[in-house]
């Protein structure tokens, strides 16, 4: 695997095999086994246009835990800020010896005009692009899904016939497009419940169900109920309700989890906002997996890196 910029490229054996990887990578990701030497004298660039907690540090815990040098640069208070284009920095980085590039950029395709642009001879890694993709996302959220619902017997494994509802901002979420496919591919059914402002205008193309009643959504008793984060930093009144109208009729309230079928668990890839499409008592609760998912990421991105940086690479 030479990049990885999107969840719709990836086919089922690859992401299974990912997956797998991710999977022997998980004690040293949880520091129960110490850092492996796979990429000494490899260095990887965080290069983040856009705010994270999550997956930058995630990324940087990832890298180290696999003995590479990790630089981690912010858009804020470098030249970007003195309008130094996306080829300058990539050629800046190049001349650092960059091997790996995680890049988190607001521009959809950011990282697909990285990755084919011949500035930067670097394994291109997409940490989410605007609207597009957020694909390290959602391997650690099918991860996630595997290990809750096979129960220490997930390796080879897909996600055959598991239902998954995502709720929320689909318009704007990376999260959800990644999710799609990945899901889709790993033979999971996805439906997506959201306010019709929130729906994409053209998702005939989508392999997933579209409905805008969450109480219906969560009486059907799906495996998964994953929550999105409303984007406000990406949208206009015109597409929001008001939190008070949203939270009644979208939120994963106390009422509506406490319906929720016995074996249902609750995702949310985080920041959350606790109160509006998620409740506390959801969020903290034993059936909620966002701890879980923040761990799961460092096996996942320590397995991307991998593949990336270790051996073989072909182009996705
Ligand atoms: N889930 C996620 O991408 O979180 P961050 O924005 O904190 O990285």
């Amino acid at each position: 695997m030479r990049h990885l910029l999107s969840t719709k490229a990836l086919s089922r054996d690859e992401a299974i095999s990912l997956l797998d990887i991710a999977e022997d990578m998980a004690d040293v990701a949880n520091r129960e086994v110490k850092k492996l030497p796979t990429l000494r004298g490899k260095t990887v660039v965080n290069l983040f246009f856009e705010d994270s907690t999550r997956t930058r540090i995630s990324f940087e815990a990832a890298a180290k835990r696999l003995s590479a040098d990790v630089i981690n640069f912010s858009a804020k208070g470098s030249s970007v800020s003195k309008g130094e284009s996306l080829k300058d920095t990539a050629q800046t980085l190049a001349a650092m010896g960059a091997d790996g590039v995680v890049i988190r950029h607001p521009a959809s395709g950011a990282p697909q005009v990285l990755a084919g642009s011949g500035w930067i001879d670097a394994g291109i890694i997409n940490a989410g692009d605007g609207t597009h993709e957020h694909p390290t996302q959602a391997l650690l959220d099918a991860f996630t899904i595997r290990r809750r619902l096979h129960d220490g017997a997930s390796r080879g494994r897909g996600l055959d016939g598991v239902t998954v509802t995502i709720v929320g901002d689909i318009l704007h979420s990376r999260v959800a497009r990644s999710n799609l496919w990945l899901l889709n591919t790993l033979g999971a059914h996805v439906t997506f419940i959201a306010p019709p402002t929130l729906v994409p205008a053209d998702t005939s193309a989508w392999p997933a169900g579209i409905g805008y009643d969450l109480d219906a959504a969560i009486d059907a008793g799906p495996d998964v109920v994953m929550m999105l984060r409303i984007q406000a930093e990406r949208m206009n009144a015109a597409f929001f309700p008001n939190s008070r109208e949203y939270s009644r009729r979208w939120g994963l309230d106390d009422e509506r989890f406490a319906r929720l079928s016995s074996h249902s668990i609750v995702m949310h890839p985080g920041p959350m906002n606790r109160g509006l499409e998620i409740s506390s008592a959801a969020a903290d609760s034993d059936r909620s997996t966002v701890r879980e998912q923040v761990a799961n990421g460092v096996s996942v991105r320590m397995a991307a890196l991998y593949l990336l940086l270790s051996g073989d690479r072909e182009d996705h």
